[in-house]
């Protein structure tokens, strides 16, 4: 019934003010988690789940991101001469060997929705994959794979969920909830960033999508939702009723990289995580 997933959109092209000064002069989405830019692990799991387009949205300001996945000559010529093979692979940064790349530029801050419209050339009539970098899942087999291998039963417009404490459902697209199947959860409605009283559950977005084409059209609306910007929560709401809609309750931990704790949070875990029995010590001791 449902397509395979080879296009995903990275919605790129924001400010990073959260981080300043460190955003000043470099894309929030190039700082590391450990030795690997916010980006790379996205475009990663991107790959391991099968993308082989990989679009980036992103804004005039932030050139740094396409440059790291493009060549780099001066470091190309250095470490061949040197023989240097390992380094050499590095510089395709995360890239498969069969991958297009598109850049699109989003032209005015006027929302998630808005970015991933500002792709509709790059992804055509087929359903697409988008990540947003900040968000990061550390499991065995990422976020999107877990996702695609479900998409080919459910089609239509799945979302990455996760429960939420209910102070922070404004910080979220939240999931008005139906019936639910092992990892899968029917969504009869949606609601973007809603106050903990007005929440119709805990159960959030996190930013991982597979959405239907159609989505294109509805965005294309323009309509203004929360904050004032085009959403994408509220078009993928419009269009319940005419292509299915799940939520999909992924294994991993989730960190949100957007903030300051969390993405230090992130950079322990995964540092942890590639062996760090010195490391584990040294934090043993800075925690004493
Ligand atoms: C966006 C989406 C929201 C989603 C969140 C996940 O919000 O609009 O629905 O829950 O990403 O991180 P943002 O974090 O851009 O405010």
């Amino acid at each position: 019934m449902s397509q395979k997933i080879d296009t995903v959109v990275f919605p790129v092209a924001g400010m990073g003010t959260r981080f300043l000064p460190a955003t000043k002069a470099v894309p929030k989405e190039m700082l590391p988690v450990v030795d690997k830019p916010l980006i790379q692990w996205a475009v990663e799991e991107a790959a391991a789940a099968g993308c082989t387009r990989f679009v980036f949205v992103t804004s005039p300001e932030k050139g740094a991101i396409m440059s790291h996945f493009g060549d780099a000559p001066h470091y190309q010529e250095m470490l061949e001469a040197r023989g240097k093979t390992r380094e050499l692979a590095l510089l395709k940064a995360g890239l498969p060997k069969n991958a297009e790349i598109f850049e699109t530029y989003q032209d005015a801050p006027l929302g998630l929705g808005h970015a991933i419209w500002c792709a509709r050339e790059a992804t055509g009539d087929k359903p697409f994959a988008v990540i947003l970098p900040d968000d990061m899942v550390q499991h065995q087999t990422g976020c999107l794979a877990q996702m695609a291998a479900h998409y080919e039963t459910v089609g239509g417009n799945l979302v990455a969920v996760e429960n939420v404490p209910s102070e922070e459902t404004y910080r979220y697209g939240v999931l008005n909830p139906g019936a639910e199947t092992d990892d899968l959860v029917e969504v009869k409605g949606l609601v973007e960033k809603p106050a903990p009283e007005d929440a119709p559950s805990t159960l959030a977005i996190i930013g991982r999508y597979i959405l239907d084409a159609k989505i294109m059209d509805t965005l294309s609306a323009f309509k203004k939702g929360a904050g004032g910007e085009i959403q994408i929560t509220d078009a993928m709401a419009e269009l319940i009723g005419h292509v299915p809609m799940h939520g999909f309750r992924f294994a991993g931990t989730r960190y949100d990289c957007g903030n300051r704790d969390g993405f230090l949070e992130a950079n322990l875990a995964f540092a942890l995580a590639q062996g760090g029995d010195e490391l584990k010590q040294r934090l043993r001791q800075l925690l004493d």
